[in-house]
């Protein structure tokens, strides 16, 4: 977070005044106070431009607590919609892939509806006839802001190819939801290309042939588990930006790291702030500084270039050396 900031300072330009306001969320606050995110903090958080989020997570605390009560609260409150997740293999950077070109794509994942809704629940709780269901909520009016969102962008990019991501030989009911809207959305978008994946399948072109993608929209839990693949394959989960968009504006929007907090290497210095960073560069587009979000991607692509994997730097010399190409 520290060094997000550092770059955010360095990035916009000198009349423009930043000002921030730092809430502490998370497990220390949950241990020190039980609590995720209290209704007063949510109520102030809605007075600012944007949200910068740190990553979240601690072993001592239970799994879900942080995820649901900080997290998806969040998104969900905020109405976060569109969850933004490029993808872009940066030269030199180590990858499974490394060498290929072109890997440039950006995952349009919906980010309040699926199977994050927590609907559902379990009958007969811990006996051998146990029953638990998780059930997927799809709404035409969800699906059809999403996709429209993601035609938007796949008609701005110079490829302009759309891939519908889902499972609807078997997901029958949602799939063809998303299927007719997607089909219907894109009669308004002829100079866009369209193609549609099983998500199975869609998991062997992210290896094999990455290229082929350009926007692809999908749901909830396919883009969550996609966007940790497309990482893989593009340098990592240190370098995987993403943005929890409401592109009404009613509420702030919401600029996060893909990854989790790392509390293995807390304290040593050794996380690379990359994905912070290149949030903030979402966080900066978003707001309507392209040119700076821009600068911080250029930065980070020559940062990537210089790396040597012998010679790792610390948190704060990334940070660092970001801030000072992004302000020179
Ligand atoms: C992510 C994370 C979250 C998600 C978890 C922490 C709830 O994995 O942002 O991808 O599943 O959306
Ligand atoms: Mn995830």
């Amino acid at each position: 977070m520290a060094q997000g900031l550092k770059v955010l300072s360095a990035a916009l330009p000198q009349e423009v005044k930043l000002e921030t306001r730092s809430y502490d969320l998370g497990a220390q606050r949950w241990h020190a106070t039980g609590d995720t995110l209290p209704d007063a903090d949510l109520e102030s958080l809605k007075d600012h431009d944007a949200i910068l989020l740190g990553a979240i997570g601690d072993p001592s605390v239970p799994s879900g607590v942080l995820e649901r009560g900080l997290l998806l609260k969040l998104r969900f409150a905020f109405d976060h919609y569109v969850n933004l997740r490029p993808s872009k293999l940066f030269p030199n950077t180590p990858s499974p892939l490394a060498g290929r070109p072109d890997i440039d794509f950006v995952v349009v994942r919906e980010g309040t509806e699926g199977p994050y809704v927590g609907n559902g629940g379990s009958m007969r709780t811990g006996t051998p006839d146990e029953v638990a269901t998780e059930v997927s909520l799809n709404t035409a009016h969800g699906v059809e802001r999403v996709v429209r969102d993601a035609y938007e962008r796949a008609s701005a990019r110079p490829r302009k190819k759309l891939t519908l991501v889902h499972k609807n030989n078997v997901l029958v009911h949602a799939g063809h939801l998303w299927k007719n809207i997607f089909d219907r959305v894109g009669q308004e978008y002829p100079e866009v290309t369209t193609d549609y994946l099983h998500v199975d399948a869609a998991t062997i072109f992210f290896v094999t042939q990455p290229e082929r993608f350009d926007v692809i929209v999908t749901d909830n839990l396919f883009g969550d588990i996609l966007t940790d693949l497309a990482a893989a394959v593009t340098g990592g989960i240190g370098l995987a930006a993403s943005g929890n968009i409401n592109p009404s504006g009613a509420f702030p929007s919401m600029f996060e790291p893909v990854h989790g907090s790392a509390p293995d290497i807390a304290g040593t210095g050794k996380a690379d702030p990359t994905a912070t960073i290149l949030s903030v560069a979402l966080l900066l587009s978003h707001l309507g500084y392209g040119d700076e979000a821009a600068r911080i991607e250029a930065a980070v692509a020559a940062d990537l270039a210089e790396r040597d994997a012998a010679a790792p730097r610390t948190t704060d010399e990334i940070g660092d050396a970001l801030a000072a190409r992004v302000s020179g």
